[in-house]
């Protein structure tokens, strides 16, 4: 250990000399999109429809601007471009993911999609000729309406359903992509599209979003063990699931709040983690309690958080080679008040710990209010992972900041960056595992319930002309030249 002090010493000098905040040679910078959010074509070939296809052509109410992903970045037209602006920047790793829909038009292994496929293929093929490594994630929000009918990610089949998916796309790309996320944001996925009343019909925050969390994490799993048996010993690639980890601090400094601080970091994040990175697995202990507890009081006959079996305990722990890591904000936490009025929201109030999530009203934000900024936040959830779950690899998978409007001056944006990185670099030398940096998005894009309205991207996007331009902010020539400098 003490070479490992002696360099901390070291480098914290180096800073205080006023020196560059250098990446170590291994570290590696990307950017990343999702199927649904810029390929567009939505209806060509034999694509089927997905459950974002339906939502937003039936309730375009849901969405900020009404709008939906019919063209997006037609990226599906334009993946060229898209390899060519990745080269631009110099990155290492291209983020993107797989239309099930697209690729499988039944939903199921029975029938894959030429068309589809050729598009993965072309894109891969394309980004690993600039020497852009793919990073895919399998499952980004959107599948096929035909299996959100049956209930989504709420039915118990859809982790086998999932499972045979996965297997597909391992089998067809499997030789070139070295980086998988099985999933992507499981706590939106079911806390938020579930919770909100987005995905289903009638508001029902109780029971589908712990549903849906056993589910996924199962299907998760089934699809980790299918690359470890079939595909590890050929490939040697890295899977893991992309869980979306805020930081929280407590209100105030009672004990009251630091408790149930570090319950609700249990349930918002744990509830994802635990079973999946944990030695021992399963849900955390004191989530368990106060969803019983709460069930109970409420007049359930069971708890609504369906238990695990030891078997698949079994089967969910250990199911990762390194941990995908999105993190854009922060939250404050206090017990409710009383009388006070709360709605039930991922990012403000957790019902079955009674816990306010508030923003600190120093905290600056972007266009997306939810998304308060406290960039010190990255580096303390990374080192709450390492505490709590060991020396895992990290990749970031996703951080970004939105503008509205159309401007290419983003300063804002690039003290976003900035910040970040600092704090990655600041992480690295207290001997946190973290390899690399996927900002989010390489383009601005349809961002589900918002539309068009918030944008993420280092590129803008002329969405009013078919050509769908892409132009660089500034910024993207930030970007550019961190990662040719290696530094800040
Ligand atoms: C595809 O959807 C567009 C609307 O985005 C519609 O105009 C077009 O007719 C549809 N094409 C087919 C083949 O259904
Ligand atoms: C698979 O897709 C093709 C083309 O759309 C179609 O002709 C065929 O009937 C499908 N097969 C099955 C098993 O659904
Ligand atoms: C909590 O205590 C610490 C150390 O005494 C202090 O710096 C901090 O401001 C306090 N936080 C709050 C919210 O009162
Ligand atoms: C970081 O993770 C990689 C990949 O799992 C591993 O090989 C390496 O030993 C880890 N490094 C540290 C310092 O824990």
């Amino acid at each position: 250990m003490l070479w490992l002090t002696a360099l901390i010493l070291w480098t914290s000098v180096s800073h205080s000399c006023g020196s560059d905040l250098q990446f170590p040679s291994w570290f590696k910078f990307g950017a990343a999109t999702a199927a649904f959010q810029v390929e567009g074509a939505w209806n060509v070939s034999d694509k089927g429809e997905s459950n974002w296809d339906r939502l937003t052509h039936r309730y375009p109410e849901k969405i900020a601007d009404g709008s939906n992903g019919n063209d997006a970045c037609n990226s599906y037209y334009l993946w060229e471009r898209d390899i060519e602006i990745a080269a631009e920047l110099g990155l290492q790793f291209y983020r993107f993911s797989i239309s099930w829909p697209r690729l499988l038009p039944t939903g199921f292994a029975n029938n894959i999609s030429e068309d589809g496929k050729n598009y993965y293929n072309n894109l891969i093929d394309g980004l690993l000729e600039m020497g852009i490594q793919p990073v895919i994630s399998i499952h980004h929000y959107d599948m096929p309406q035909m299996f959100q009918d049956l209930g989504g990610w709420t039915n118990p089949k859809i982790a086998d359903w999932y499972a045979e998916y996965a297997r597909v796309v391992y089998s067809l790309y499997g030789d070139r992509v070295k980086y998988w996320i099985t999933i992507n944001e499981p706590t939106l996925t079911c806390d938020w599209y579930y919770g909100q009343a987005i995905l289903t019909p009638e508001r029902e925050y109780y029971v589908g979003p712990y549903l849906c969390n056993k589910n996924l994490l199962l299907g998760h799993a089934k699809a980790y063990h299918i690359y470890d048996q079939e595909f590890r010993n050929k490939y040697n690639g890295k899977v893991s699931i992309a869980n979306h980890l805020m930081w929280l601090m407590p209100y105030s400094n009672s004990t009251e709040d630091q408790e149930l601080t570090e319950a609700t970091m249990q349930f918002l994040n744990g509830r994802y983690t635990q079973p999946v990175f944990s030695k021992e697995g399963g849900w955390p202990a004191v989530v368990e309690q106060a969803v019983a507890k709460v069930s109970k009081e409420q007049g359930y006959s069971e708890s609504r958080l369906p238990p695990f079996t030891q078997e698949e305990i079994e089967l969910i722990r250990g199911t990762y080679d390194y941990l995908a890591l999105n993190h854009y904000t922060s939250r404050l936490v206090r017990k409710r008040r009383p009388f006070e009025d709360v709605v039930q929201s991922l990012f403000s109030y957790v019902a079955d710990l009674d816990a306010v999530l508030e923003m600190d009203p120093s905290w600056p934000f972007g266009y997306s209010e939810l998304m308060s900024i406290y960039p010190r936040g990255l580096r303390e959830i990374m080192l709450w992972v390492k505490q709590q779950y060991g020396d895992v690899e990290i990749l970031i998978t996703e951080n970004g900041y939105s503008t509205g409007g159309s401007s290419l001056e983003d300063d804002a944006r690039i003290s976003f960056v900035r910040d970040h990185l600092e704090q990655v670099i600041l992480s690295i030398e207290e001997g946190v595992n973290v390899t690399g940096y996927i900002y989010w998005a390489l383009m601005d894009n349809f961002e589900w319930t918002s539309g068009y309205n918030s944008k993420f991207g280092l590129y803008e996007v002329d969405f009013s002309v078919p050509e769908r331009t892409r132009t660089p902010r500034k910024s993207a020539e930030y970007y550019a030249q961190v990662i040719k400098k290696r530094s800040l």
